[in-house]
């Protein structure tokens, strides 16, 4: 920031002045002034003692009187605390930033060139024998916020999800729905189609089990009835004519698999996700297995005497890890060199990060040195976004399957309740037509459940609790949501007067503290932004939200705004109000969350 940057020219020039030394301009050290003391920015001034050569509080007298005389714009006041200079900044460079922030509608973003890196960024990656559920949610959420939080960094985001469409999982629904499906069709039932799906793997797992027990009461091992059920016997040998192309099997496959992805789609769009590429493992593991064997001739690879292909990792002090299997099948693993295969033949990926549950850590580990013997340039810096599980408090909500929280129902709930609490508000929105209410309560609903998540560390483990999630007060994504929309109707109300917000502000206008420590957080919405971006962490942003808000709430609180007197501060309180409103929008959006204009 401005101001930030005229102090640290000044203290190198007063360095050489006072002391007769040059400095380099990162030697010096500003920090926010501490709550306890008068002022707003602090110089730590003893890396220049040796300088100076003089006590820690002699030297930060002496720089804060060169700093007074230099820039009286800038610096209006001092006082020293040891080695600590505390600098007061004078109201007009105050002012001077926030016409800054105000005349910058992209404050805080970086836009792309097409030189930028390129970030590819893979989330989602669902199989497709069940709906999503909450741990997608949070995997999508995470996701989408990351490829906008990169985006803002001044990076060019693909956004990228693997669909895992083939394997014994598949076959199963398949074949339920052939044996106990009579025909249903999502038309004919109602029935959204990845439910649908879901429903005959359940079905599935159901009959299986009923044979398993069976077998059992007639003497077989647990283990051998496992195998010997007649249903997975028929479902492994469905498998093996999918495999082998058999015209039947894919057709019955493709026309379920339709089904799903038009289910998946509209749990997307309901949660505002989406991809710029999809890849699909049906398409992806065959490359893998090419690439393994390619692998082998080079010797990164080993066989071993049934067939099976190798990599031995413990040089790398992990383990040996299987590629292939003795009878030629791939495993998970192929399936995913397969696919950065194609990514990296389809975009010139500088950096890959995969937004992945914790529970495949191993497995991403292993990918990495992996893609990096097999030559690709990104693969051994790749990141693993790894994330904890999401659980709802005991018992709510639970789903179909009774220990899955479907996210589709979920979400219906989230915006149900939103709307329900609208309308058992007081201050009650009268004049709202049905379409708007429910509008705003599919904004509210939403911006609550992902708040809540992304406001969480997405490394812990945690509990999404949906009462807690949509309060109004609180550290939630309705009470910023609320604050936004109070903004915005106050800016309406100004507007309706005919006061109009000027691009540029008057510089004799007395600021309080509190109109100061806003304005202070405002010009750090770039720092939070830049290192939401190298920390992978969205919940910085998320925090930095909440801080903004309820300070404002404060201001909002003490000052009155459309009813002060003096005109210069009614003008700057509605610019520093809508630039609070502009940030708090730009902030929610990173995160994926919409904000409404009225609430
Ligand atoms: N479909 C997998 C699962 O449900 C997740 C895929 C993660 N991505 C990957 N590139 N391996 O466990």
């Amino acid at each position: 920031m401005e101001i930030e940057n005229k102090i640290v020219s000044a203290v190198v020039l007063g360095i050489k002045t006072l002391y007769g030394q040059d400095i380099a301009p990162e030697t010096v050290q500003l920090q926010k002034t501490k709550k306890e003391f008068a002022g707003h920015l602090t110089l730590v001034v003893f890396p220049f003692l040796k300088i100076s050569r003089k006590k820690p509080e002699d030297t930060a007298q002496e720089l804060g009187h060169f700093l007074k005389t230099e820039i009286p714009s800038v610096v209006a006041d001092f006082n020293a605390v040891k080695g600590f200079l505390n600098l007061v900044i004078a109201p007009a460079s105050w002012i001077g930033l926030l016409t800054d922030i105000h005349q910058d509608a992209q404050f805080g973003l970086t836009e792309a060139t097409d030189l930028s890196p390129l970030v590819m960024i893979e989330y989602s990656s669902p199989n497709t024998n069940k709906p999503l559920h909450l741990g997608h949610v949070r995997n999508n959420l995470l996701g989408c916020a990351l490829a906008n939080i990169m985006a803002a960094n001044g990076n060019r985001v693909v956004k990228t999800n693997i669909v895992n469409d083939r394997g014994i999982h598949i076959c199963k629904s398949m074949l339920a729905w052939l044996k106990y499906g009579n025909g249903a069709t999502p038309e004919s039932t109602g029935i959204k189609g990845d439910h649908l799906i879901g429903d005959y793997y359940v079905a599935f797992d159901k009959h299986y089990k009923e044979q398993i027990k069976e077998l059992m009461e007639e003497g077989m091992s647990e283990e051998e009835a496992k195998n010997e059920a007649p249903l997975i016997k028929e479902a492994r040998e469905m498998l093996v004519k999918w495999e082998n192309n058999d015209p039947e099997v894919r057709a019955l496959w493709r026309k379920m698999n339709e089904w799903v992805y038009a289910g998946f789609d509209v749990t997307y769009k309901a949660l505002g996700v989406s991809f710029d590429k999809i890849y699909y493992e049906s398409e992806t593991y065959l490359e893998g297995k090419e690439k393994v064997l390619e692998g082998l001739d080079k010797g990164l690879f080993f066989r071993k005497e049934d067939g099976s292909v190798w990599a031995d990792l413990t040089p790398e002090g992990l383990d040996e890890k299987l590629l292939l299997r003795s009878d030629g099948t791939s495993v998970y693993m192929t399936q995913d060199i397969g696919t950065a295969k194609l990514r990296f033949r389809d975009y010139p990926i500088d950096k890959m990060i995969y937004v992945v549950g914790n529970e495949q850590n191993y497995h991403f580990q292993v990918l990495s040195i992996l893609l990096d013997k097999l030559g690709f340039e990104w693969g051994k810096d790749l990141v693993h976004f790894s994330y904890g599980m999401v659980e709802l408090p005991n018992g709510k909500m639970k789903s179909r399957e009774g220990t899955v929280v479907d996210a589709d129902d979920l979400v219906a709930e989230m915006i149900g309740s939103a709307r329900k609490m609208s309308e058992d508000k007081i201050n009650k929105l009268t004049d709202l037509g049905e379409d708007e209410a429910n509008e705003i309560a599919r904004i509210v609903g939403l911006g609550a459940l992902k708040y809540f998540i992304l406001k969480v560390d997405a490394r812990k483990n945690m509990l999404f609790n949906p009462a807690e999630s949509i309060d109004f007060n609180g550290n939630t994504g309705p009470f910023i949501q609320y604050t936004y929309a109070r903004i915005r109707s106050i800016l309406r109300k100004a507007s309706e007067a005919g006061i109009s917000i000027p691009e540029t502000l008057s510089a004799q206008t007395d600021l309080s503290e509190k109109e100061i420590s806003l304005i202070q957080m405002l010009a750090d919405f770039p720092n939070v932004v830049k290192q939401a971006g190298s920390d992978y962490n969205p919940s910085c942003i998320a925090n930095y939200c909440y801080d903004l808000v309820k300070e404002y709430n404060q201001f909002y609180h003490d000052f009155s705004i459309l009813h002060e007197e003096d005109e210069n501060k009614k003008t700057f309180r509605l610019v520093l109000s809508a630039e609070i409103s502009k940030i708090i929008r730009t902030g929610m959006g990173l995160l994926g969350i919409e904000v409404p204009e009225r609430m």
